[in-house]
This record gives structure tokens, C-alpha cells and sequence, in this order.
């Protein structure tokens, strides 16, 4: 595999061994030397475009406990500010030698073009409301590190599906591992054209379900009104106390960050027992560095 743009890039086969990989790396977060020769003299570009905390860091911590040299551009304070488009930012890192270009970009599909215009791998940590495969790969590999498998579990994806990216990357990475998704949330905010099963009843769906990951309300991304109030979103859909004792005992509860406290999450669940949110934060670091080391080609 040359590029990471999509979940739907990934057979099982191959998710399954950046899974694996991952393990491996996650050894050495344990330690107090945590970095490996593998990708000495590569360089990767992080190119953001779009605001971020975890996934840039993470992919930079990752890139650097492999050893490869890593450039941060952010779009703020670069030429993009100034028009250049993203096919002369793409040269420019060319002339550069960028062995592997990381993108988040407002778009859907800008990754999909840059990796026409640059001889390097690249991968997309997120594209408009398209994708963001390495976060369903963390995703996976926080379910199958606290539940012990992901085939046949049950999984309820509840809230903002529409605008999430991280949504749909799960929506396609659980579906080629043998996961089961349903979608939770208000009708206008469950878009039509994703193929698995949906509710719009949380309750329901919470006594049977393995995983519940909720789904940040992505307000910048809402021109119209979706729902009625905070109040009323956060009284069908959010995942307060009472909610969660619905669950099996063995259930687990993620959100990829950043989380809106009080209105799809409340405190006490995001700070519970069951909640894996910090977990899939030093998770992501592992897995974007089995992603790299496998694009890269990296031996150790
Ligand atoms: C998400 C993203 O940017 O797509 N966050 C992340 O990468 N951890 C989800 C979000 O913004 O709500």
C-alpha cells in the first residue's frame, strides 16, 4: 500500500496487521527510551489545514519515536494565507523530498488529490466530513485491546454522524472486520447514503451494545438548524449517568475528542471507568506508527 485515504484502502488482511503492528509498537511507549531507528533520514510533513490537537501531536510523536524528521506547516502563518493553492504547497514539499505528507484538510478529497501531485505516501488524518482512517484504526484497536475481539461485536455510533468523518471511517473499517454499527441520532443528522443499520431511539439500542462512541455536535460545520436546542439534543441524545447504567457491564464508551462536556457526553460517563477517551489518545500514537512504518517500508 502506498497511501492511507480512505478505511475502504484497508482489507482485513491489512488492517488487521497494522492492529498487530500497533501492539508491537505500543510495547515501547512502556519504555524509558522510546524511539526506534526505523525511518532514520525519512522526513514526514504534517500539513494541517484544519485546527487540531490530538492528531497532530499524535502523528508527530509518532514519526519521532520512529526517528524520522518531521516538518509541522500549518496553514496559519504559511503562503497559504497568502492564496498559494495546495497544488504549489504540494510542489514545494516535493522539492523538499517528503517521504510521507500527513493532510487534514477542510475538503473532502484534497488527500486523494495531493497524492497525484507528490512521489511520496500520504495520508489523510481527516478531510471535510469524508474520512479519517487512521482514527478508525485507533478506534479498532482500543475496542479489540479492552474487549479482546472486534468480530461480532455490537456497536452503536450515536450523534453528529452526518458531519463526522470519524464516523464514517468506522462505518467501513468494523464493517471489514466483522463489527456490527448502528447509527444513533436525530433523522437530519443520520445521512442516507451509509449502508448500515440505523435508530433514533438511544435507549433502545444501549442494553445490546458492546461499544457506545459518541460523536462530537460539529457546530462550525452546521449551516442550518439540525436540531432544536442544546437542551433537547443533549435530553435524546446525550450519554449522561442514568444512560449509561443501561449498558452491559462489559461496555465500553469512546469519543475521538474534542469532547462538548454536558451536551453529547456528560462528565461523569467521559470521566468513568467505562470511558476509553484517554486510552485512544496514547493508542493513536502506536497505531499512526505501525501506519507509517508500513507505508514507509521501514526496516528495524
Ligand atoms: C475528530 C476530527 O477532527 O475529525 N477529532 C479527532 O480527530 N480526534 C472529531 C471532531 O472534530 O469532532
Amino acid at each position: 500500500m502506498k497511501h492511507l485515504l480512505s478505511a475502504t484502502d484497508l482489507d482485513a488482511s491489512t488492517a488487521t496487521l497494522v492492529l498487530d503492528t500497533a501492539a508491537e509498537m505500543a510495547t515501547l511507549a512502556g519504555r524509558e527510551v522510546k524511539k526506534l531507528p526505523t525511518l532514520r533520514g525519512r522526513t514526514v510533513v504534517n500539513l494541517f489545514y484544519e485546527d487540531s490537537t490530538r492528531t497532530r501531536i499524535s502523528f508527530e510523536a509518532a514519526a519521532k519515536r520512529l526517528s524520522a524528521d518531521v516538518i509541522n506547516f500549518s496553514a496559519k502563518g504559511s503562503s497559504v494565507s497568502k492564496g498559494e493553492s495546495l497544488k504549489d504547497t504540494a510542489l514545494t514539499l516535493q522539492a523538499m523530498g517528503a517521504d510521507a505528507v500527513v493532510i487534514r484538510h477542510p475538503a473532502s478529497g484534497a488527500p486523494h488529490r495531493l497524492s497525484t501531485w507528490v512521489a511520496g505516501s500520504v495520508v489523510n488524518a481527516g478531510d471535510g466530513t469524508h474520512e479519517h482512517p487512521t482514527q478508525a484504526l485507533l478506534d479498532a484497536y482500543t475496542m479489540r485491546s479492552r474487549l479482546g475481539r472486534l468480530a461480532g461485536l455490537s456497536v452503536a455510533i450515536v450523534g453528529d454522524v452526518l458531519h463526522s468523518r470519524v464516523a464514517r471511517s468506522n462505518v467501513h473499517l468494523l464493517a471489514t472486520l466483522g463489527a456490527k454499527v448502528t447509527l444513533v441520532g436525530p433523522p437530519t443528522l443520520i445521512p442516507p447514503d451509509l449502508r448500515t443499520e440505523v435508530s433514533y431511539d438511544l435507549d433502545a439500542v444501549l442494553p445490546d451494545a458492546d461499544v457506545v462512541m459518541m460523536l462530537r455536535v460539529q457546530r462550525e460545520r452546521m449551516a442550518a438548524s439540525y436540531f432544536p436546542s442544546a437542551r433537547e439534543y443533549a435530553r435524546r441524545y446525550g450519554l449522561d449517568g442514568p444512560r449509561m447504567r443501561r449498558l452491559p457491564d462489559h461496555a465500553i464508551v469512546m469519543h475521538p475528542g474534542p469532547m462538548n462536556r454536558g451536551m453529547e457526553i456528560a462528565p461523569e460517563v467521559a470521566d468513568s471507568a467505562r470511558s476509553t477517551i484517554v486510552e485512544q489518545v496514547a493508542n493513536g500514537v502506536s497505531v499512526r506508527m505501525a501506519v507509517l512504518y508500513l507505508l514507509l517500508g521501514g526496516k528495524s
